[in-house]
């Protein structure tokens, strides 16, 4: 029962939330509009001609680094910047306005990057830095910040929060071990996606602008409670804390962010408490993972205002209830796991032919079920894959990923 589990687990990719969806598209689609005659500015053109340079020249720690190379062959002097691999500049000023390197080597503080003043994306992932450079903070028009996957060290910055045109921050996959000091409101940044995912930050979770929609603290050291600031994250759409060591009662609040939560993923922490929440009719919810903390209770009955629910997993908790019968009428339930908890009594008949009708995946294993196999049901779920009492049973050919 691992593999597919993952799917609504630590979220690396969500589509429907790529910078796309902002002022700014991706760079790999604007990389070079050549039909529209761009030249780049002189200036910039000779800075990126030293930053080649300097590239070319620092000795790499380690060989495993062989694009720099292919994406330098195209930064050639005698033809425009503006169609070199990776550098995007703005249609009409033809400003260099976006910088993206991958693996990139020997970059850190190698170049003036001021003199890049119109620079609004600089994405340097796998790049092998070991600090945030010190120029970023001097890039006041930055909106996209991608230092994801390299070696970062310390702490996040005091001043990522006072970068007013910041809207994306990705730190992710580093070494990053806390806050410099405790970010406090008010915030000149208008962030919105915050991903601080896969470091190895500890203590406690601090406040944070309320602008966010996609937060993950992923596969931290967290410890401490959620704060109730984050009852103010009126527009909060992703929520992922999962491997971490948060506690405390999960904040009922969420139950109105359901209005605007797509994706709650507390996951592997040590939440405990009953699960008290009254979701309301226009609960967004698409995934609910709750799996591996201390709840106790009753599954919520107002998740069946939940209608756009795709996957369920409350597994591994002390959830004390019968079988929720009645998540059957949920139109898009691809997953539940009520896996490990303190369910009991028969499973029962469904009431309607339709029930569960997307069901590909459910784990009933290690509860408190009593009597026979359900086979009104069995006999109603023609493609999926069931688990009860701990013995996999396989119906049909299909496996969620
Ligand atoms: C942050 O970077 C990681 C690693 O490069 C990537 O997997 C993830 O999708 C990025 N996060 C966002 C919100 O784009
Ligand atoms: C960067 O290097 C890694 C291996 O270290 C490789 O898997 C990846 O494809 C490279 N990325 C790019 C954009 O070349
Ligand atoms: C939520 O988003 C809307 C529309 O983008 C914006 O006007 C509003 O200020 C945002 N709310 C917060 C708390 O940032
Ligand atoms: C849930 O909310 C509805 C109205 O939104 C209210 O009538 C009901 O009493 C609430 N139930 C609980 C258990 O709080
Ligand atoms: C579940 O709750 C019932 C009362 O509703 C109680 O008798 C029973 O002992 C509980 N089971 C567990 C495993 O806590």
């Amino acid at each position: 029962m691992i593999s597919y589990l993952r799917i609504a687990c630590c979220f690396s990719f969500l589509p429907f939330l790529s910078p796309a969806n902002s002022s700014f598209t991706p760079l790999s689609q604007t990389s070079s509009h050549p039909f529209l005659g761009q030249k780049c500015i002189s200036s910039e053109k000779t800075t990126l001609l030293q930053l080649k340079r300097d590239l070319s020249t620092a000795k790499p720690e380690s060989s495993h680094h062989p694009s720099s190379g292919s994406l330098l062959t195209s930064w050639k002097p005698n033809t425009d910047c503006c169609s070199w691999e990776g550098v995007t500049c703005h249609e009409v000023t033809t400003h260099v306005i976006g910088l993206s390197g991958h693996n990139l080597s020997g970059l850190v503080n190698s170049i003036n990057f001021l003199n890049l003043p119109y620079l609004k994306r600089l994405n340097l992932v796998n790049c092998n830095l070991g600090e945030i450079p010190s120029f970023v903070e001097k890039l006041g028009g930055l909106v996209e910040l991608d230092l994801s996957n390299n070696k970062i060290h310390g702490n996040v910055p005091k001043w990522v929060w006072l970068l007013e045109s910041l809207v994306s921050l990705n730190l992710s996959t580093n070494f990053l071990k806390g806050f410099e000091v405790p970010p406090s409101a008010p915030f000149s940044s208008s962030l919105s996606f915050l991903d601080l995912s896969s470091n190895l930050i500890e203590g406690s979770i601090p406040t944070l602008p309320i602008s966010i929609s996609f937060l993950s603290l992923a596969k931290n050291k967290l410890n401490g409670e959620i704060p109730v600031s984050f009852c103010s994250m009126s527009n909060l759409t992703i929520l992922d804390t999962c491997y971490n060591y948060l506690t405390g009662q999960i904040p009922k609040c969420l139950e109105v962010l359901g209005d605007t939560l797509i994706v709650l993923n507390l996951r592997k922490n040590r939440f405990f408490g009953l699960m008290p929440w009254n979701f309301t009719k226009d609960c967004s919810l698409e995934t609910l993972n709750l799996y591996g903390n201390q709840l106790t209770g009753k599954i919520p009955k107002s998740l069946t205002h939940c209608k756009r629910l795709q996957v369920l997993d409350l597994g591994d908790n002390q959830i004390n209830d019968t079988f929720p019968f009645w998540l059957g009428m949920l139109p898009n339930l691809h997953v539940l796991i009520l896996h490990s908890n303190s369910l009991h009594g028969p499973i029962g008949e469904p009431l309607t032919s339709n029930d569960f009708p997307m069901l590909q995946i459910l784990d009933l294993s290690s509860n408190y079920f009593t009597g026979n196999l359900p086979l009104g049901y069995i006999a109603i779920w023609k493609s999926m894959r069931i688990k009860l009492k701990g013995s996999p049973m396989y119906m049909g050919s299909y496996y969620y990923r």
